[in-house]
């Protein structure tokens, strides 16, 4: 037993040492510059807290392009326009890169597009899968139905808690959750108010999978030690459980009425869910506050809201995907508030260089889309909020702009960006045609738009609560689009 608690420690010891005294410049010129380990040690709390805001003061010293060793791992960090493009367009660097324990998931090799290790035949087939039932705009335009009902019964909820305080973060949750999981096996995942017990049971099991696919295990660091990693094994292990244990009731629901989906297309839906709705929740709710905190611009979109929606008409995705300016209110969230300020790890499938650099296969690739966004060479004035920006820009996030990345570009680009904004577009859309939101009694405002954790999405701290009141003017045309709801489904 001592003999591998030594072992171990001075197989940790070893290349902190050489770090600590050589840094990775010194003793391979091929590399990018980057600090030497200490200089990480030493603030480590800011680079496990706040890692693109630590990564951005280290750009600022040693250029766009920085390399560091974390135990055995090799990473670099690109953070400007053009080192990011380079990366997102060179297929040498479209592998995947995450935490070993998110690889002893069974099925996870064969099942997951998230995960897949390099761009390969059983990677592209999953893709197509998803792009033929919830992707592509035929998919998108199907499910027009579902988004409508998830919304209607969003409103039903919030017109019984009016002049109440409610946690609007946890009724954005419930109804994006609820849409995709309509789309992908035509049931509900939660209550719409998250307050049973089963659904924070499934929350929390939401939380603990992005949280264990997100933190290292020993095998991370020294990939020598694969065979001794027992924590990422049964890391990987319990999130399996936690998927079988949420997923049961969906299969033998589905099997008894002879919808014979297999267990794989479960767990391959699971992914979606988890992959889309912290994201897309994550930017709904940074909308609304941007909103609610700015009367201004609040107004100017209901006006061109209600402009569109014409004759008393109620609001619909046509009429919405007409509103230049609020278009540009979400592309604007999503450039100040990028969900994934990382995105996800990328990986080099093969030994390849990169301005001048040889970066070694397997190394560790992650682009400070965060920086991108707020770097005054691609934005001016780039912390302030305004969407005007937008207006009659080409710029948009579809991959091509480089200055614009929230879901990022190339090969391993979100597939869900136009499912993203289509839920996040009508489900605010209702919010504030609806109602008038104010913020409760003490709420401390300042503390909002803080945004200081990160993993691989950002959590707001406190969550957002608010108090709704119906706008009478406009519930009449609510009720209207009601009853031609009924009318479809019967
Ligand atoms: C605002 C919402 C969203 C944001 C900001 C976002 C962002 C991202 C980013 C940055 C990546 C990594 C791309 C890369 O590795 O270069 C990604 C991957 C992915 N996203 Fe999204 N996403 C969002 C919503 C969604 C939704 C709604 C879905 C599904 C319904 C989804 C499904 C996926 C999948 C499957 C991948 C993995 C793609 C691959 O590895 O090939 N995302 N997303
Ligand atoms: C690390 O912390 C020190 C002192 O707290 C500070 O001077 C330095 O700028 C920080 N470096 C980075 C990269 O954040
Ligand atoms: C980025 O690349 C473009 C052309 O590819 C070049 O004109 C520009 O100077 C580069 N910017 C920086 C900051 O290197
Ligand atoms: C693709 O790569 C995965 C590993 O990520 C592997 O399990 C799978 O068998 C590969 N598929 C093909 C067709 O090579
Ligand atoms: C959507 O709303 C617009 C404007 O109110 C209306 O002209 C159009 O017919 C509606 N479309 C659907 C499918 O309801
Ligand atoms: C909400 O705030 C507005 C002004 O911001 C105020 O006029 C109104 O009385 C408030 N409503 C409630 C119910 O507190």
């Amino acid at each position: 037993m001592t003999l591998i608690i030594f072992l171990m420690v001075f197989l940790l010891v070893l290349p902190l040492l050489k770090h600590l005294f050589f840094g990775v410049s010194q003793y391979d010129h091929q590399l990018p510059p980057g600090p030497y380990l200490w200089q990480i040690l030493r603030n480590i709390s800011l680079f496990i807290n706040s890692p693109h805001i630590a990564f951005n003061k280290l750009d600022k010293i040693y250029g766009p392009l920085i390399s560091f060793r974390i135990g055995g791992q090799l990473v670099v960090v690109a953070s400007s326009q053009n080192t990011s493009k380079e990366i997102l367009k060179n297929r040498a660097f479209s592998g995947r890169y995450l935490p070993s324990a998110y690889y002893h998931i069974p099925g996870s090799s064969h099942l997951s597009v998230v995960s897949a290790k390099e761009c390969n035949d059983t990677w592209k087939s999953l893709r197509g899968i998803g792009q033929a039932c919830i992707f592509s705009s035929k998919a998108i335009e199907s499910n027009t139905q579902i988004r409508k009902m998830k919304v209607t019964q969003m409103m039903d909820y919030l017109k019984t808690k009016q002049g109440q305080i409610v946690n609007i973060e946890n009724v954005i949750f419930a109804t994006v959750s609820n849409i995709v999981a309509n789309v992908l096996t035509s049931r509900d995942l939660f209550g719409i108010d998250l307050e049973g017990i089963a659904d924070r049971k499934l929350v929390a099991f939401m939380h603990q999978v992005t949280e264990k696919a997100s933190s290292p295990g020993l095998s991370d660091l020294f990939p020598v030690l694969s065979k001794i990693d027992f924590w990422s094994k049964r890391s990987g292990m319990d999130m399996y459980r936690l998927i079988k244990y949420t997923w049961g009731d969906i299969i033998k629901e589905r099997r008894a009425s002879n919808r014979h989906d297999s267990e794989s297309e479960q767990d391959f839906f699971n992914e979606f869910l988890i992959a889309g709705t912290d994201s897309t929740t994550i930017t709904a709710v940074m909308l609304m506050v941007k909103l609610v905190r700015n009367q201004e611009i609040l107004s100017r979109v209901r006006e061109e809201i209600a402009n569109q929606a014409i004759d008393g008409n109620a609001i619909n995705e046509s009429c919405l995907s007409k509103c230049q300016y609020f278009q540009a209110c979400i592309k604007e969230t999503l450039r100040l508030h990028t969900p994934g300020p990382f995105g996800i790890p990328h990986r080099a499938i093969e030994t390849c260089t990169l301005n001048n650099y040889k970066i070694p296969k397997d190394t560790v690739v992650l682009v400070n889309f965060w920086a991108i966004h707020l770097d005054p060479d691609n934005w001016e004035d780039p912390e302030s909020f305004k969407p005007d920006r937008f207006l009659g820009s080409k710029v948009d996030f579809m991959g091509a702009h480089f200055e614009f990345l929230p879901f990022s570009a190339g090969q391993r680009m979100c597939p869900g960006s136009n499912v993203a904004i289509k839920n996040v577009q009508l489900v605010v859309a209702y919010l504030v045609h609806y109602f008038n939101w104010n913020f409760s009694d003490g709420f401390n405002y300042d503390n909002l738009d803080k945004m200081d954790k990160s993993s691989t999405t950002f959590k707001k701290e406190i969550p957002l609560c608010l108090v709704p009141k119906i706008r009478e003017q406009h519930m009449f045309e609510f009720n209207v689009c009601k009853l031609h709801i009924k009318n479809v489904i019967c």
